[in-house]
């Protein structure tokens, strides 16, 4: 919990982001448990008045079943306030493809379950559907280079605006150069605990 705040809420400046705008995108890389969505869901109802409101959309490759989900987040149930029950009462089943939870009057989540390096070219940025904040998290680039791939942060800047934000626990050179080339400004910051660095970065770029 406390990791997840640190590194992907602070580390996109979070609460302040979305404090700025009516609404807010978020894309995540791995949804895992749903940790993070929970950690951002609640602080998003603690820091942000209506009108605000909040799209998460996360990418998993592996979905977990709700019945895996539920006894590894149970410790933290109190703390959610109720959130961990309402997203498994509206998890869905293990097909692949796109998922809408409409999980409150200002809160959606979008699953995607799909390789992220699939599905994100799917996404369109018509509209207002650019993605104001990146939590990169799925596993440590050595164990698991097919996901974080220079075609990946191509598509995050496609789906960025100037001003976007990104975090993630890795200090890899080779994420932060691949990012950098992709038209992020990443800079390395103090990580959590005992990791000496995390990259947090901005998207500088002139998408319209
Ligand atoms: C550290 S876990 C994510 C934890 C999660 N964000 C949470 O809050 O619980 C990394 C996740 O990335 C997923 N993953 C790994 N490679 C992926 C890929 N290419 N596309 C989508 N998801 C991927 C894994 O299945 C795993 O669930």
């Amino acid at each position: 919990m406390a990791e997840s705040a640190f590194v992907f809420l602070a580390g996109n400046n979070l609460p302040h982001g979305w404090q700025q705008k009516s609404r807010f995108v978020i894309g995540e890389t791995g949804f895992g448990t749903g940790l993070n969505f929970l950690a951002a869901w609640k602080l998003f109802d603690e820091t942000a008045a209506p009108p605000h409101t909040l799209d998460f959309i996360s990418f998993e490759k592996y979905p977990l079943r709700s019945e895996i989900i539920r006894p590894h987040l149970q410790p933290y149930s109190a703390g959610f306030d109720g959130r961990l029950q309402k997203l498994l009462d509206r998890y869905p089943p293990i097909i692949p493809g796109f998922h809408r939870l409409v999980l409150s009057e200002r809160v959606t989540l979008t699953l995607i379950f799909e390789d992220v390096n699939a599905a994100i070219p799917k996404l369109d940025t018509a509209g207002d559907m650019a993605v104001d904040a990146w939590f990169l998290d799925g596993f440590k680039p050595a164990t698991n280079p097919d996901m974080w791939h220079p075609a990946l942060f191509a598509q995050m800047a496609r789906l960025s605006r100037k001003g976007t934000r990104l975090s993630t626990y890795t200090a890899a050179g080779q994420v932060r150069r691949d990012l950098a080339a992709a038209g992020f400004t990443v800079q390395k910051a103090p990580g959590f605990g005992r990791k000496r660095h995390m990259t947090t970065g901005i998207y500088d770029g002139e998408n319209p």
